[in-house]
């Protein structure tokens, strides 16, 4: 069904939504959207969702919305409060698709409380700096267990940061149960039905989000599901898509599924590679050789002329290490290896050791640029990058041997892990 013919009555009349006793959705629809952050396709639209909880002895705002979209939030929020009943404003996350209307917020609600993550101030001065007058709201920034008392209920702050923004937290209200999460469990469809249970089935919308939201901080992800699941929440109320009510643990263990940490097994070491005149194939083959003699390690080749990066992105996430060979044309490593490096920004290579390696004809720039990425991903490169001018020598083939060797190597600590080659000798 079209989000436009799916809208609730209250969606459409730009009306709060009640969610549980005292809460309600005050976000906003935004069916037409098409891409997300440049990089997400949004076929579905999206949704900027804030919530508003009523205590006894005030109300608290939760996330705000998209800048375009202030007036749809402050109509919902007008809907069913006054801006002087507003205690506080909590920013779960900071990003301008949830701290878009906070400045006319804050002008409206002058007395609000803002409570923020301890990582959020920064970011914070960086999206007032230019607001004229700036607006110099009372602050409160929490850290986990903390709480914000509404009278006869509480917020309590969980921070959860990294999913996906240093500033990331939830804030939970324990007496139902209800989970402001930010983006975690986010999903980018617009559905004025706003509640799973209404919807149906929306998996692929939750896959694809995690793929290109979440899956870089995957170690972040499992240290903030440990701290959500013994909460038990009966709602999640994320920032993007569907408020998830039946049967949330479904969810959370889902989340669980796509984080899991790769299973243990050997030392994997992949190598990837494109040939133009198979001088950089044999550079591979040579190290894959070298590199198959260390001891326990499994090395597999990849030629990505063809392949599909989504695929080799799976393998690049489980491998320990990843080498990669690309020739030089006309200064550059060429497009299929820049399009696989540039899609290791959407999972974990922290930490993981690389190399890079190929053959050129007379200048090789593509091994340091290839080098310069992975340092800037932060992997480890325990090995100098390996040119070769055009076609291998039988010294160089055995240079790449020693290359995949140590390499190998450097993750089983065995004999070639403190050897360093010696490029000079080399083309
Ligand atoms: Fe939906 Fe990270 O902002």
């Amino acid at each position: 069904m079209a989000a436009a013919d799916a809208m609730t009555d209250a969606a459409r009349h730009r009306e709060a939504v009640a969610i549980a006793p005292g809460v309600h959705w005050i976000g906003a629809l935004d069916p037409a959207l098409r891409t997300f952050d440049i990089i997400l396709r949004t076929e579905q639209g999206t949704t900027y969702n804030a919530y508003l909880v009523r205590g006894r002895d005030g109300v608290a705002v939760i996330d705000t919305v998209k800048a375009e979209f202030a007036e749809e939030f402050f109509a919902r929020l007008e809907s069913v409060a006054d801006y002087g009943e507003i205690r506080a404003i909590v920013l779960n996350h900071l990003e301008p698709d949830h701290s878009g209307a906070l400045p006319e917020l804050l002008r409206r609600a002058p007395q609000a409380t803002l409570y923020i993550s301890a990582r959020a101030p920064a970011i914070l001065n960086g999206l007032l700096k230019s607001v004229v007058p700036r607006p110099k709201p009372p602050l409160v920034t929490v850290k986990t267990g903390d709480s914000l008392s509404l009278g006869e209920r509480k917020l309590r702050f969980l921070l959860t940061p990294f999913v996906h923004w240093p500033d990331t937290q939830c804030t939970y209200l324990a007496d139902e149960g209800v989970l402001f999460c930010g983006d975690l469990f986010g999903c980018h469809l617009c559905d004025g039905r706003l509640f799973d249970d209404r919807i149906g089935e929306f998996w692929p919308a939750i896959d694809y989000y995690y793929a290109h939201i979440m899956r870089p901080f995957a170690h972040q992800v499992r240290e903030a599901l440990a701290e959500i699941l013994p909460l038990e929440p009966r709602v999640l109320a994320p920032t993007h898509g569907p408020i998830l009510r039946e049967r949330p643990r479904r969810y959370l263990e889902h989340y669980q599924a796509l984080a899991r940490r790769p299973a243990n097994g050997p030392p994997r070491l992949a190598i990837f590679y494109i040939s133009a005149y198979g001088n950089t194939a044999q550079m591979a083959e040579a190290i894959a050789a070298g590199a198959g003699e260390a001891d326990g390690v499994q090395v597999s080749t990849h030629d990505i002329e063809t392949g599909e990066t989504a695929a080799f992105l799976d393998l690049i996430e489980g491998a320990d290490a990843v080498a990669f060979g690309s020739p030089t044309i006309n200064g550059d490593a060429v497009k299929p290896v820049w399009d696989l490096l540039s899609s290791l920004a959407t999972i974990d290579v922290k930490g993981k050791r690389a190399g890079a390696f190929g053959s050129y004809g007379w200048s090789g720039e593509a091994i340091w640029l290839i080098e310069e990425r992975l340092r800037g991903l932060k992997m480890q490169l325990p090995v100098p990058g390996l040119r070769i001018k055009l076609i291998p020598s039988t010294e160089e083939i055995a240079a790449c041997h020693a290359f995949g060797r140590q390499l190998a190597d450097s993750l089983v600590g065995g004999p070639g892990s403190a050897r360093t080659l010696d490029l000079a000798e080399i083309g």
